[in-house]
């Protein structure tokens, strides 16, 4: 694909040379997410953050990242704000948007929606989510993060071992994250899943066709035992009909210390999209995980500033540019204080 002017609207979108360029470039953001350069390559571009669905990671995560090349962000964040409950159909709102921006991140309940905004939008939209089908940005630092923690075990993501577990049904995250993987060579899968929330036959195609071993199951710790990643999911509770529905799966797989201890091989690394359903009837991944440094979940979150940092620089076609509008950051940089 060419990534000037493209709106990343699904993972179907890419191939793996798009993915080796994304991440190549990624690795160029990392000293400017870390502070220990600066730059202003995006200086005088917007970003419009358009969230109509609840984000904390993801919203911010993008506007850090365009704020750290130079460019500003506007947002707009819940749908009781914006005009869309006047009645205003999408194509308006994309239409008026992309007039105040140069690239457009928008989250929306529905399946489908960005792709609609973004046929209206005279600059690229990047889909940060709509409903449960697809979520590439999150699907992209996933897997950077793997690349980079076998890597550190001298492992490609070829021949990887992966158990996602969980609402593999409305996560958009793990539906994103198989497609990505559809472009590797000889993946295992494991789905684990209540039956009801099993991972749907578009995305098992998908891997099937790729030539990959999937299993398919319920059994939680028979799944863990043999596999590099464990990726743990929140039941999606708001994509069901009430609370009570969710209820009924919510805690059906946990992941603790003592699980881990006694069913993984050691260093498997376990990794969430975040959030962590962290309420007791829930606690998918228990918080005695924490300390155990095989816990990607952080490591995720800090990748996907950087990733996100470069779909922002490939997009805009500034990424060689980078370097040369770079210089050193003046402020005191808490981060490199022990
Ligand atoms: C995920 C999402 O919104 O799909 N969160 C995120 O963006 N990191 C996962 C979730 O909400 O469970």
């Amino acid at each position: 694909m060419n990534f000037t002017g493209a709106h990343i609207l699904s993972i179907a979108q890419f191939e793996r040379q798009d993915i080796d360029l994304l991440f190549r470039t990624a690795d160029l953001m990392e000293p400017y997410a870390q502070r220990k350069r600066m730059t202003r390559v995006l200086e005088g571009a917007i970003l419009g953050n358009m969230f109509f669905e609840p984000s904390t990671r993801t919203r911010i995560s993008f506007g850090s990242a365009f704020n750290l090349l130079g460019g500003e962000v506007r947002e707009s964040v819940g749908s009781e704000s914006s005009s869309l409950v006047k009645g205003e159909s999408l194509e308006d709102t994309a239409r008026v948007l992309s007039g105040y921006s140069d690239v457009i991140c928008m989250r929306h309940p529905r399946e489908g929606s960005v792709e609609e905004f973004a046929k209206a939008s005279r600059v690229p939209v990047i889909n940060g989510g709509d409903g449960s089908n697809e979520h590439p940005s999150q699907a992209l630092l996933d897997l950077y993060t793997i690349e980079r923690e076998l890597s550190a075990k001298h492992r490609s993501i070829d021949g990887l071992r992966i158990a996602m577990i969980g609402d593999l049904k409305y996560g958009r995250t793990v539906h994103s994250l198989c497609k990505l993987l559809s472009l590797y060579r000889n993946v295992t899968v494991v789905l684990v899943s209540p039956q009801e929330l099993a991972m749907p036959e578009e995305y098992l195609q998908a891997l099937r066709e790729a030539g990959h071993r999937v299993i398919v199951t319920d059994q939680l710790e028979a799944s863990i035992s043999n596999v590099d990643i464990v990726y743990s999911t929140r039941i999606q509770e708001e994509r069901f009909l009430d609370r009570q529905q969710a209820d009924l799966y919510r805690g059906r797989f946990r992941l603790n210390s003592a699980i881990y201890t006694q069913h993984c091989e050691p260093n498997t690394v376990i990794m969430h999209p975040l959030p962590r359903d962290s309420r007791a009837e829930a606690n998918e991944l228990d918080k005695d995980l924490d300390d155990n440094p095989n816990l990607a979940i952080f490591r995720q979150t800090d990748n996907g500033l950087i990733v996100r940092m470069a779909m922002f620089a490939l997009i805009l076609d500034v990424a060689h540019l980078v370097e040369t509008y770079s210089r050193d950051v003046r402020w005191h940089n808490p981060r490199t204080q022990s």
